[in-house]
């Protein structure tokens, strides 16, 4: 099977996009080849790489199960299959399960070869996170350190659970905490648990950074627009930890270090 990784969370706002566009980058970045398939309707994540698109051509390859249409980006390496407002009709021609592996298979019949291919989902269960998830194996759940953060990404996981009689292949390969505020007594409490819940699946923090925020207004990944940020350094060490995780190549010791300098 292909490495397609999916980034999913029904809770909005937590940085799933932000998660998907730097991570795929980073990791062209690093030299591999990686396919970035935008399924949510808002289209975020082809915006945060320059690209506006109504989601036409996506809309139509689902609907003809056809091969996907992929536009290179502006990065080397990276890969988009962009989406917009024509997307949110899709899956309504299906009214019951069968529609949701068809992502699955327009990805068969897409044309080119790829290390990584990495979905941003939209904050919500529909066709398009259910199609998402039975074409990966890997999921990625990125989580705000709040309370909040914590009850929905609980949520999330009974809803994964559920999916597994559909896709008994994915598995849940991390949990990312983002836009993450260290000085906050909270955070430290939402770590903890975190690591409770998910042993060694607890990726390094990605912190609350300007350079962030700013980044998908210049359409570009913030390794492009702010290469030496604290958001360019956090989403490197995550794109390294989740690659060597992924391709089986972890160092436990090296990892302890890690995480020791990310809670300095
Ligand atoms: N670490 C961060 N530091 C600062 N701003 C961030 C960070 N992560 C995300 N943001 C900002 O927070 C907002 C929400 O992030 P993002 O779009 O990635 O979330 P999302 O989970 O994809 O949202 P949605 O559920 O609507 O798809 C965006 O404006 C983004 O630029
Ligand atoms: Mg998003």
């Amino acid at each position: 099977m292909k490495k397609v990784v999916s980034v999913v969370n029904l809770k909005g706002g937590v940085g799933k996009t932000t998660t998907a566009v730097n991570i795929a980058a980073c990791w062209a970045e690093m030299g591999k080849k990686v396919l970035l398939v935008d399924m949510d309707p808002q289209g975020s994540a082809s915006i945060s790489l320059g690209v506006m698109n109504e989601g036409n051509e996506l809309l139509e390859a689902l609907q003809k199960t056809a091969g996907l249409p992929v536009v290179a980006t502006e990065l080397a390496g990276l890969d988009l299959v962009p989406s917009g407002m024509a997307l949110a009709t899709a899956g309504m021609w299906h009214a019951d399960s069968r529609g949701n592996d068809i992502l699955a298979q327009c990805l068969e019949q897409t044309p080119g070869e790829w290390d990584f291919i990495i979905i941003d989902c939209p904050p919500s269960l529909g066709f398009h996170t259910m199609n998402s998830l039975m074409t990966c194996r890997y999921v990625i759940i990125p989580v705000e350190t709040s309370f909040l953060g914590l009850n929905g990404l609980k949520q999330m996981v009974s809803a994964l659970e559920s999916f597994k009689a559909l896709n008994p292949e994915i598995e849940i390969e991390a949990v990312i905490p983002c836009r993450a505020h260290r000085r906050r007594r909270i955070h430290w409490d939402i770590m903890d648990t975190l690591k409770e819940m998910f042993p060694r699946k607890v990726s390094p923090i990605i912190r609350e950074n300007v350079s962030l925020a700013e980044a998908p207004g210049r359409g570009k990944p913030v390794i492009l627009t702010d290469r030496i940020s604290n958001g360019a350094d956090d989403y490197r060490l995550v794109s390294l930890w989740l690659d060597e995780r992924i391709n089986g190549t972890e160092d436990p010791e090296l990892n302890q270090v890690r995480q020791l300098i990310s809670s300095i």
